[in-house]
């Protein structure tokens, strides 16, 4: 379990914002078809929501962003789909790394750098090393992410120091389980919000979901932004958190 010390849980105080917001990003396509566009365009405008969304969460004072911008599923979408999003990737930091430096961002990556080229493994090398020791906004971009197969891969790894002997069986915890994944070191997410109506989970964060509060919005992701962010906040602070507990009001 997180630090609940230092975070918005057991409370339901309309002062509270969340420590920690992920974001399952989606309504790209359906976006662009609205419009008649390309969903190749959809995927464009996502990014200015990206855009806005950062900038948001930095003037909010929340410490932790998560977006979802590519799963392990993904991949089997057309392959000049997946191009446009590979394109957009590389186009994202290379623009926008330096000004997410500067306004003291770190940026950290989660999911598998296997089937991803060359050419982003070494971008987003960059982006982490670089922005490693920012402060303001840990800025945490699930890509090529799954979550089973982050559990999977972190369950494989104590399992071969068993059988290393570096390990005892019983040593395995929740914490250390925890401690295990990609998200090492980031505290659970206190809301999840997706966009798009999908009322669906889609591989994300199974494990460090346990507890959140989610928020569905039916608007289309290149539609996010400031404004839904505050919208899903609200909702979030209108949650009463039990953590498997009594209600605060029934034991008032
Ligand atoms: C989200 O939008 C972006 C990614 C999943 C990469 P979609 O591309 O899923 O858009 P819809 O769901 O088809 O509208
Ligand atoms: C989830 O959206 C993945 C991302 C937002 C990156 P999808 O559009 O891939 O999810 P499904 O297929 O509708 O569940
Ligand atoms: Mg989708």
């Amino acid at each position: 379990m997180a630090d609940r010390s230092k975070s918005s849980e057991g409370a339901h105080g309309a002062e509270i914002m969340p420590r920690h917001v992920a974001i399952i990003m989606d309504g790209n396509g359906r976006w662009a078809a609205e419009r008649g566009l390309p969903r190749a365009l959809g995927h464009r405008s996502g990014v200015e929501a990206v855009r806005r969304t950062v900038q948001a969460a930095i003037d909010l004072s929340i410490p932790y962003l998560t977006l979802y911008s590519f799963s392990s599923e993904n991949w089997s979408r057309p392959q000049d789909e997946i191009d446009d999003l590979m394109g957009l990737m590389k186009r994202f930091i290379r623009r926008d790394l330096a000004e997410l430096h500067q306004n003291n961002v770190r940026v950290m990556v989660i999911g598998e750098r296997d089937n991803v080229d060359h050419e982003l493994q070494v971008l987003i090398d960059e982006a982490c090393e670089l922005t490693r020791e920012n402060t303001r906004l840990n800025l945490v971009i699930a890509f090529n992410y799954g979550s089973r197969s982050e559990i999977t891969r972190a369950a494989r790894r104590l399992a071969e120091e068993v059988a290393a002997g570096r390990l005892s069986s019983a040593d395995i915890t929740t914490d250390l389980m925890t401690r295990a994944l990609d998200t090492k070191g980031v505290p659970d997410p206190d809301v999840l919000i997706r966009t798009s109506g999908e009322c669906r989970l889609s591989n994300f964060l199974l494990w460090q979901c346990a507890y959140t509060e989610f928020v569905f919005l039916d608007a289309y992701w290149p539609d996010f932004g400031r404004e839904l962010l505050l919208e899903a906040i609200t909702q979030f602070r209108g949650r009463e958190r039990r953590f498997g507990g009594l209600s605060c009001r029934s034991t008032a």
